[in-house]
């Protein structure tokens, strides 16, 4: 259906699905949780959140309202940025022996993702390996009902909050991976884009180049009907490929990062950017919970397996932390300008969504166009210089490459065919760009 872009194919997919939760959207909405929960039936929640937020003003916000509905609730608070399968088997412990009837979240993608991970396995028991796909996990199936998770995204970028995945670090492999099956989809979401006025820009720079990465990734992935037909209705994998549906929404979010990423970073007090992005970024989600990523969220996640050395400014992390956003966009501008011969027409309508000087500008100059106005928004935010910028240089490519390849799905899910080599390559030509 659709445009040339999802013309039938033989063997392609004939459908897709879309799929995400009940949202409410609007400044002040976090005060509406208790009442919001409370429709659900619930008396006694588990909140979820980190030790940074666990004393602040928006966890003060979820704790008043969920009191004022007359629902109790216990506080788990041991999360790490970037959680692993440790914590998450902590948060199943806990839910196990808080007997709660339904979760809330209160953080940014970390607490999130733990809490769906904590849910998965207070349900059915196991370790989080035991849900990855083979070879790498046990692929055990998630089959139950999961208890009702109402997630409030403190951060603009995640997007957690709309998808049904859990992206965690396995210890004992040493990276991520990612958990995904259609009862992760939160049943709640309240986006307070108030949560984000007192956000450091460094945050609002790196949450706002993951948003930015969700949208372009999902616009320009391959096609749903370029991927295999599936076997049963059930068997769908969340990633499906750009559909018309993700379209609609990453086109929306391309623009949102193109008008106001600048301006929400460099100016805290521009609350109508800092709302924008907000906005931007739960219709992004939307998007790639719906589509899937592709190489540059693949290639961020050998960044964060071998970034031995390396800690992030202005984070209160001790251990080598990149953020997120940053591990991804790093990568972006060289990724684009290698996947635009692909799909050149996507390219260069991402680049005029995202305010490219692109006047007179054809199919050949579509992967150029898009990355220098990506390069623009980096250096305007005070992003690192490609993955010089972040600690790696030449003798690493290989390292990352060979860590990256495990990320199969996301890989077949970009517009063109890419092997070790490929990604060798690219890592090679996003050491730096300015
Ligand atoms: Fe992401």
């Amino acid at each position: 259906m659709g445009c040339q872009y999802f013309a039938p194919s033989t063997h392609g997919a004939d459908s897709f699905t879309v799929a995400m939760p009940r949202l409410t959207v609007g400044r002040g909405t976090l005060h509406e949780l208790g009442e919001r929960t409370a429709a659900l039936s619930a008396k006694k929640v588990a909140l979820f959140t980190d030790p940074y937020l666990l004393d602040g003003p928006l966890v003060a916000i979820a704790k008043d309202s969920l009191k004022k509905a007359g629902i109790s609730f216990t506080i788990f608070s041991d999360i790490r940025v970037e959680p692993d399968d440790e914590c998450v088997s902590r948060g199943a412990a806990f839910l196990q022996q808080t007997a709660c009837e339904a979760l809330v979240s209160v953080g940014g993608g970390s607490v999130i993702d733990a809490a769906k991970g904590s849910l998965v396995l207070h349900n059915q028991g196991g370790r989080v390996i035991d849900y990855l796909a083979p070879p790498i996990g046990g692929g055990k199936a998630i089959t139950a009902p999961l208890l009702p998770h109402i997630a409030c995204p403190t951060t603009s970028g995640t997007g957690s909050e709309c998808t049904s995945i859990s992206v965690l670090r396995i210890n004992e492999l040493n990276t991520k991976f990612v958990i995904a099956h259609p009862s992760l989809l939160p049943t709640l979401a309240i986006v307070d884009p108030q949560v984000c006025d007192s956000l450091p820009v460094n945050a609002i720079a790196s949450t706002g180049f993951d948003l930015c990465c969700h949208a372009l990734e999902c616009y320009t992935a391959r096609a749903y009907t370029q991927h295999e037909k599936i076997a049963s209705p059930n068997s769908r994998q969340y990633i499906q490929g750009a559909n018309p549906f993700s379209d609609i929404a990453a086109r929306e979010a391309i623009q949102i990062v193109g008008q106001y990423l600048e301006r929400g970073v460099n100016d805290a007090s521009d609350t109508q950017a800092r709302d924008q992005l907000m906005w931007g970024a739960t219709l992004a989600g939307i998007a790639f919970g719906n589509s899937g990523t592709h190489l540059p969220h693949a290639m961020s996640y050998g960044i964060t397996h071998l970034m031995a050395d390396i800690t992030t400014k202005g984070y209160p992390v001790k251990d080598p932390f990149v953020p997120h956003g940053i591990s991804v966009i790093v990568t972006a501008p060289a990724i684009f300008r290698y996947t635009a011969e692909a799909t050149p027409t996507r390219h260069l309508e991402c680049a005029h969504l995202l305010g490219a000087d692109d006047k007179g500008a054809t199919a050949d100059d579509a992967g150029e166009v898009l990355s220098k106005r990506l390069i623009h928004l980096m250096k305007a935010t005070h992003m690192p210089n490609g993955i010089s910028g972040i600690g790696f240089d030449k003798t690493h490519t290989t390292a990352l490459a060979n860590s990256s390849i495990r990320q199969g799905r996301a890989i077949a899910n970009a517009p063109r065919d890419s092997n070790l080599v490929d990604l060798e390559n690219l890592y090679g030509k996003a050491l730096s760009y300015w």
